[in-house]
């Protein structure tokens, strides 16, 4: 499958990485509004550096992976739809549900393939703990228990423009909820505060949050959210069901253990940050996209899925600031 990738900043890069080592994609052009960055990219991996209009009317190019800002989102989906393209698009689709429900309304009935890289889905654990499910190794499940700590609070500036704790962090176990358990929610309750920083409180932000849902078959989930932990990046998944529970834990980054005198401990540190945690999801993902783009069934977040995940970070928000339970339609 060759491919386009719009936007070589933190995550553009990651994902011209992973696509040159694809067996199965090639990257044969790339392109940032900031040149300079995208030609040091390009002249790197030896991809041609181009603008959009030329990646969207190439008819060498089968696919756009967009990993641009998020504001430029619905536009790049929107051409690339309108291009007959596979598209690939980093999450969140908008920061503004409006603007994600006009996306939806304006694409219609589209045929390409649309994915949207919640990419936790394809962790090898998380993997393991979904296949686990659907082979009914815990029967029905009753809770759904998600813990989804940063290691550290990222700079204000950017928190600044993020949309905000359930938006930018906690959206990715709103897919997670709703990947597991295959349903969406009825009601959400959402409770937060700003207990790392109590000045993200001035523009509207908190760094620590949980909420609590009741989905449409009666299950509950939980998902506990902070911006800082201080042993490492923690992210861990517990399912309960009717015959038992499936864990999710945290890997760490070496086996080791300790024998001393005194003491046998074993504490191997934890991921720093996503991009190391998650590395395998994020190959594993571009391979279901390629797959999916040629017919093959998915385990990835389809656009339409995205719409509802979009719709639980908002719920989320709103309960948090109204200070009530919000159904959810
Ligand atoms: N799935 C994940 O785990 C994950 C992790 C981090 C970021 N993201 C998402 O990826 C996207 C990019 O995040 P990032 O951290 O790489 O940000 P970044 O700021 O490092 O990179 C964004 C890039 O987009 C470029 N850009 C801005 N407007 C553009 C336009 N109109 N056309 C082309 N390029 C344009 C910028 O110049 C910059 O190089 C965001 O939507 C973010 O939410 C996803």
């Amino acid at each position: 499958m060759k491919f386009a990738l719009i936007g070589t900043g933190r995550i553009g890069k990651m994902h011209a990485e992973i696509i040159k080592t694809n067996p199965l994609s090639e990257l044969v052009s790339l392109t940032d509004i900031n040149e300079e960055e995208a030609k040091k990219v390009g002249y790197s991996l030896g991809v041609k550096v181009t603008s959009p209009e030329d990646i969207f009317n190439d008819p060498n190019v089968d696919a756009v992976l967009i990993a641009s800002s998020t504001k430029t989102h619905i536009d790049y989906i929107l051409q690339g739809t309108k291009a007959k393209k596979a598209v690939f698009c980093e999450k969140p689709i908008s920061l503004n549900i409006e603007d994600v429900l006009d996306c939806q309304k304006k694409l219609g009935d589209y045929s390409n393939t649309i994915q949207v890289g919640f990419n936790r889905r394809f962790d090898p654990h998380h993997l393991s703990l979904k296949e686990a499910i659907q082979k009914g190794a815990i029967g029905k499940i009753e809770k759904v228990i998600i813990t989804s700590r940063d290691p550290g609070l990222p700079p204000v500036d950017y928190l600044k423009g993020s949309g905000g704790i359930f938006n930018d962090m906690l959206i990715h176990d709103f897919d997670m909820a709703y990947h597991l358990l295959g349903e969406a929610p009825k009601k959400i309750s959402s409770f937060g505060n700003a207990l790392v920083d109590s000045s993200l409180k001035d523009f509207g932000d908190i760094d620590t949050a949980m909420v609590n849902m009741e989905m449409k078959s009666g299950a509950l989930c939980h998902i506990n959210a902070s911006r800082r932990a201080v042993y490492g990046y923690d992210q861990r998944i517990e399912v309960f069901g009717e015959k038992g529970m499936l864990i999710s834990q945290n890997p760490t980054k070496t086996t080791l253990e300790y024998f001393g005198r005194d003491q046998t401990y074993s504490k191997p540190p934890l991921f720093d940050f996503f991009i190391d945690r998650y590395e395998k999801a994020y190959h594993n993902q571009l391979e279901d996209f390629v797959q999916n783009s040629k017919g093959s069934p998915s385990m990835g977040c389809q656009f339409k899925d995205s719409v509802i995940v979009s719709k639980m970070a908002k719920a989320a928000a709103d309960s948090y600031k109204q200070g009530s339970v919000v159904s959810f339609s």
